[in-house]
C-alpha cells in the first residue's frame, strides 16, 4: 500500500476546500484596515477566481494559473514588505484554523515568499 501523504491541496479539501479557504482568507484581508484600501476598486469576482487557481496550483492541485504575472498586477500600487507580511499572516491564520499540518503551512508560505520581491517591487521600504 502506498503511504503517500495527502498533498496540501487534498488536506485543504480539494477544489471546494480551496474555494472556501480563499473566501475566508479574503474576509480577513478585507477586514484589515491596512490592506483593505488596496482592494477598493478591484473586481473581486475575478480576483477570487484567480486566487483559487493560484492556490490550487500552489498546493499541488490540478488547476493551472491563467492569471496575469504577479509582478504586473502588483506593480506601482505601493505594496510594502509590511503589507506583504500582514497578507501572509492572514494566510497562515486561515490555514491554522483548518487543521493543516504546520509543516505544510510553512512549505506554502516559503513558496509564496518567493514572490515577495515581485509583489513589493520598488516599494519594499516602509514610510
Ligand atoms: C503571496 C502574496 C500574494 C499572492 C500570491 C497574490 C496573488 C494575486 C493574484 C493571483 C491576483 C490576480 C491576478 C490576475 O488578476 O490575473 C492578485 C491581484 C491583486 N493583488 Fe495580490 N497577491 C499577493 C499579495 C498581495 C498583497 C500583499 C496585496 C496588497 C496589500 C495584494 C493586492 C492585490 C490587488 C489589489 C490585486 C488586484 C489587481 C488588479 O486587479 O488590478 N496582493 N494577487
Amino acid at each position: 500500500m502506498s503511504e503517500t501523504k495527502p498533498s496540501l491541496y487534498e488536506q485543504i479539501g480539494g477544489e471546494a476546500g480551496i474555494a472556501s479557504m480563499v473566501d475566508d482568507f479574503y474576509e480577513r484581508v478585507l477586514a484589515d484596515p491596512e490592506l483593505e484600501p488596496f482592494f477598493k476598486h478591484v473586481p473581486m469576482d475575478r480576483l477570487n477566481r484567480m486566487q483559487r487557481e493560484f492556490f490550487s496550483a500552489a498546493t499541488g492541485g490540478p488547476a493551472e494559473f491563467t492569471g496575469k504575472p504577479l509582478s504586473h498586477v502588483h506593480q506601482n500600487i505601493g505594496i510594502t514588505i509590511r503589507h506583504f507580511q500582514r497578507f501572509t499572516e492572514h494566510l497562515i491564520e486561515t490555514l491554522e484554523e483548518r487543521d493543516i499540518d504546520e509543516k505544510e503551512i510553512l512549505d506554502l508560505i516559503s513558496r509564496v515568499n518567493v514572490y515577495a520581491d515581485e509583489i513589493t517591487g520598488s516599494s519594499s521600504v516602509d514610510g
